[in-house]
């Protein structure tokens, strides 16, 4: 499995929309609109792939100098369950920590906070409703 960055607008970038609709979107009955993924230019975007086939992707929004946001982190149904996602969270880490951020924080769906809290992320405030299901604000100091 090899880890990369992966560019706005590539074939690898149509790839990771294609895996974020089977996973995140499609489940719920919603999709992306143009202008969501038009902003996305200036974001991390990270992908883990086998040869050519992408397995999972999530990426980074800056919120401001200190504070970075994980984003659409998505493994592949047939490949969940075998350390893809928290192999990825940690180079997605070590992306965040060499662009000098000193937190992430992510809108955590409940269904996978104990994964997250495996990581060592902590639950911050009371559950919310985003995308119709319920989540959790969670944070990790990276250094
Ligand atoms: C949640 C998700 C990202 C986890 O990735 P993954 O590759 O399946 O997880 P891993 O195999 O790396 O698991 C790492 C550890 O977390 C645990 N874990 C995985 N998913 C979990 C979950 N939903 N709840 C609690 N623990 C979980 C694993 O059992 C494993 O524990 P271990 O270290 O004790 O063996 C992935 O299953 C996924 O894409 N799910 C559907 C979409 C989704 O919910 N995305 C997150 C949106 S916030």
């Amino acid at each position: 499995m090899a880890l990369k960055l992966i560019e706005h607008g590539s074939k690898e970038y149509q790839q990771m929309i294609n895996l974020r609709n089977d996973i995140l979107r499609k489940p719920l009955g919603l999709r992306f609109t143009d202008e969501e993924l038009a902003r996305e230019a200036h974001d991390i975007l990270i992908g883990a792939f086998d040869d050519d086939r992408i397995l999972a992707c999530c990426m980074l929004t800056a919120i401001d100098n200190e504070y970075v946001r994980l984003r659409q982190m998505a493994v592949h149904n047939s490949q969940q369950g075998k350390g893809i996602g928290a192999t990825m969270m940690n180079f997605a880490e070590n992306v965040a920590r060499e662009r000098g951020f000193r937190i992430m924080t992510m809108h955590a769906r409940k269904t996978a906070a104990g994964f997250y809290e495996k990581l060592g992320y902590k639950i911050f405030g009371d559950e919310f409703e985003e995308v119709t299901i319920p989540h959790f604000e969670m944070h990790k100091k990276l250094r």
